[in-house]
């Protein structure tokens, strides 16, 4: 039995090159086309036909699968099933992901004279990032084929969300980090949930082209963001973000940019929203990435995004260490497609955006920060205009790298106070005075 549909008619889907657009007959372990190499993107032939009359209807059957306890209907990804590929429900690997919360910065929309600001945080997700979504998406396709083993290169959360998942969805996991450049949180994540972890002394890139190698002689699954999958489970960010803003379409949505799965996954969902009717238009998105670690920005200034311009990265914001991003041909179009622009930001840009962020009470690894830095330029720029609408993509959770707040909060990890109430008073008299 598939899962049940809001339409009667199931959801095909085909696997087609974003370059050539050759559609694939037999799909290779690294889901490159077998024609000209580049990506592949998951198409539904006619999809736009076959929902446009039941359009309206599908956001009544999506808010109202919210109030089901059924697996299926209260993941914040397989409630939009119907613009996801078909599966057998029992191959679903589910831990209700999505679901984040959508918050308004008030204080900081204040210091930057703009109206509506607000975050969408995917770091409340499952394993405390957004990759949860897509690796819910991916992982099932993996079981649906009869794999019994996933494998992905990371720089860090997407082996934590793929450890457990596997461990959910009872697989085995592989998993290639850059030694020495993993935070200590997410390492042990990978380990807590039974991944076989190998720490390779490359970088992000080079833990990712030593997995294509060994995907093409082991039969194991690979679940990095080349996986097109893992972009239509992302991609559900965007029908999450419109329901929970009515379907009034945000001016510009901003996401921090790695390895560019993300990006390409929210321009996907929005543009399919669009194709629908269920929006009118799609919001500018816009990619913000390190200053060290900023192949798109280099890529869009010196070459409009005609080529990638590969960099050595360099970055304390270590989930955004890149330098050869798999899906920049896909980032690209969807900033073209969407009008929106990569900028990027220094090393202090990302500390003082982040400490603004906790200042509201907003928790968030420095990555995610990226995104709040980026939107100050943005505003200076005037590209992002006072009565605009912008949503903050916060990708992962602060507790991801605790070693970077310890480092920015270092001479306030006070002393030891003497326990003792005058000594304790003394020191609060203080605080106080300063207030
Ligand atoms: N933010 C966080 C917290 C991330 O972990 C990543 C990527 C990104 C942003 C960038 O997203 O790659 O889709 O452009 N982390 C990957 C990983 C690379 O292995 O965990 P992207």
């Amino acid at each position: 039995m598939k899962i049940a549909s809001a339409n009667s008619q199931s959801t095909t889907h085909l696997l087609r090159c974003v370059k050539c657009g050759t559609v694939q007959e037999d799909v290779s372990p690294m889901f490159r086309c077998g024609r000209c190499s580049e990506l592949l993107e998951v198409v539904y032939p006619g999809f736009e036909d076959r929902l446009r009359n039941d359009a309206a209807n599908l956001k009544q059957v999506w808010q109202q699968r919210r109030l089901s306890s059924a697996p299926e209907d209260s993941s914040g990804v397989w409630r939009f099933r119907e613009l996801l590929p078909q599966v057998e429900p029992q191959h679903v690997v589910t831990m209700g992901e999505g679901n984040t919360p959508l918050v308004s910065l008030q204080k900081t929309a204040r210091a930057l004279g703009l109206h509506h600001l607000l975050i969408k945080h995917q770091g409340m997700n499952p394993t405390g990032s957004f990759k949860d979504t897509g690796i819910s998406a991916a992982i099932t396709m993996a079981k649906a084929e009869g794999f019994s083993c996933v494998c992905c290169a990371s720089t860090g959360n997407t082996s934590a969300s793929v450890a457990a998942y596997a461990a959910r969805g009872g697989m085995k996991s592989v998993v290639l980090l850059p030694s020495g450049q993993v935070t200590t949180g997410k390492l042990a994540q990978a380990l807590e949930y039974g991944a076989h972890v190998l720490q390779l002394q490359t970088d992000f890139d080079g833990c990712l082209r030593l997995l294509e190698q060994l995907v093409q002689k082991l039969p194991i699954y690979l679940l990095n963001s080349l996986n097109p999958y893992r972009l239509e489970g992302q991609k559900t960010v965007a029908f999450e973000l419109m329901e929970q803003l009515n379907w009034q379409v945000p001016d510009h949505v901003i996401v921090p940019g790695g390895n560019l799965g993300n990006s390409s996954a929210l321009g996907k969902g929005f543009l399919e929203l669009r194709d629908l009717g269920l929006i009118a238009s799609v919001p500018r998105i816009s990619v913000i990435q390190a200053a060290g670690a900023n192949p798109l920005v280099r890529s869009m200034r010196e070459t409009g995004g005609k080529d990638l311009i590969p960099v050595n990265p360099e970055t304390r914001a270590t989930a955004i260490r890149i330098g050869s991003p798999a899906s920049w041909r896909k980032a690209v179009a969807v900033l073209k497609n969407t009008g929106g622009v990569a900028e990027d930001v220094s090393e202090d840009e990302i500390a003082a955006a982040k400490a603004d962020l906790g200042a509201e009470g907003i928790g968030c690894e420095p990555a995610s920060a990226a995104t709040l830095a980026g939107l100050k330029k943005l505003v200076r720029s005037g590209f992002v205009k006072c009565d605009e609408t912008v949503v903050l993509v916060l990708t992962g959770h602060m507790l991801k790298d605790i070693d970077y707040v310890a480092q920015m909060h270092g001479p306030r990890l006070a002393q030891p106070v003497e326990a003792n109430a005058a000594t304790v008073l003394s020191a609060l008299e203080k605080i106080y005075a300063k207030s």
